[in-house]
Order: structure tokens, then C-alpha cells, then sequence
């Protein structure tokens, strides 16, 4: 949507997300299968940054043109600026799909055929809990266990609860990280 394009520049013009890798990603890496990566809402590519940098081939997808053309020229980066309203995550394709701090349930589906066998899914992003309420739209938070239901069919290797700053304020946030299985 052209608004959250315009919105998103702005921020992305502004330089306000957080620019190192996530600690979930260094927790895991040893484990991820050497490929290619599926960057969903890429932002400003802290994740596949440091996966291209051990030598992951990351395509990296996000709405802001401002985030992508600073990817640009980036060895084992490839930069796309889309709308993931409108995209279609093409099957049996990744090895690596990650999903930070982004939450659109219609990709739910295309991330679980999109990852090869063996593929890894990492997501981390805010989680409803009444003590830690968040000023951001129901649609855009986790409920409690929905990962876990959704990727039953996986092999779940890891969920947490982490608490984190959000404009000041103590909020909390899921990582989760599972696994397609062989067979
Ligand atoms: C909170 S940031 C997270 C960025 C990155 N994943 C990270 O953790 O640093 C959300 C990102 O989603 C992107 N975004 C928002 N709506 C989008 C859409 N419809 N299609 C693609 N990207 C979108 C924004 O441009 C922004 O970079």
C-alpha cells in the first residue's frame, strides 16, 4: 500500500530501527542450512547482513525503497522492493526464511511450502500478555501459542519469551525458530 511505503521511508529515512543482528539468529546459525534466505520485511537487512557475510545468499524483501537501495552492491544480498500484500513466496525454494518484527498471517502458508526440507523458519516479534500492553493494531500481535499451532507439523526447536524496549516502554516479544522436516 502506497501509505505504508511512505510511512516506512520516512522511518527508514530517519534511521530509527535497531541495526544489529538479532540474538536469536547468532543462537542458531551453526544449525542453519548453507543456501539461499528468504528476508521477509527486510527493513535495513541487520539479519541478512550478518547470514551473507558467513555466506548465505539472502534475498531481502521490503516496501521502502529508502531501506533497499541501501542493500544495494552488498555481496549475497539481493534487494527487492515489494508489497508482501501482493506477493507469493515461491514453494520448496529457501533454505533459511526469517520474519522479524513483521506480522501478515496470509504468508503463514506460502513460509511453510516456501522453505525446502530441512529449511529453517525464524520469527521474532510481539506477543499479546495483558501485563505488557502495546499500542499496535490486534492484527500486527502473536496470541499466545500460535506459532506452535501453526507450525505443528514442524520440528519447533526453540520458543521464548524475551522482554523488550518499545518507545520507552517494557514490551514482550516471541522467538521461535522451527524446523521443516525431511519427511
Ligand atoms: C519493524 S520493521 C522490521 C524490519 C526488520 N525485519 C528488522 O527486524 O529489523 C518492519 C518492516 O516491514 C516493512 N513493511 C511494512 N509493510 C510492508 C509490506 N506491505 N510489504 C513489505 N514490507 C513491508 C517496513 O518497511 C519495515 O522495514
Amino acid at each position: 500500500m502506497k501509505e505504508d511505503a511512505l510511512k516506512w521511508n520516512k522511518r527508514h529515512t530517519d534511521d530509527v530501527m535497531p541495526i544489529l543482528q538479532s540474538d536469536l539468529l547468532i543462537k542458531f546459525v551453526d544449525i542453519l542450512p548453507l543456501g539461499r534466505v528468504l528476508d521477509i520485511a527486510c527493513g535495513n537487512g541487520r539479519n541478512s547482513r550478518f547470514l551473507a557475510s558467513r555466506g548465505f545468499i539472502c534475498e531481502c524483501v521490503d516496501i521502502s525503497s529508502v531501506a533497499i537501495k541501501k542493500l544495494q552492491n552488498i555481496q549475497g544480498i539481493i534487494p527487492v522492493c515489494l508489497d508482501l500484500d501482493e506477493y507469493k513466496i515461491t514453494p520448496d525454494s529457501y533454505d533459511v526464511i526469517l520474519d522479524f518484527y513483521f506480522l501478515d498471517r496470509r504468508l503463514f502458508d506460502g513460509i511453510k511450502r516456501g522453505l525446502k526440507r530441512g529449511g529453517v523458519f525464524l520469527m521474532e516479534t510481539f506477543v499479546a500478555d495483558k501485563d505488557y500492553p502495546i499500542d499496535i493494531s490486534e492484527q500486527k500481535i502473536l496470541y499466545k501459542g500460535e506459532l506452535e499451532e501453526i507450525f505443528n507439523d514442524f520440528e519447533i526447536l526453540f520458543h521464548d519469551e524475551i522482554y523488550i524496549k518499545r518507545l520507552g516502554e517494557k514490551t514482550k516479544a516471541l522467538q521461535f525458530c522451527a524446523r521443516k522436516k525431511s519427511k
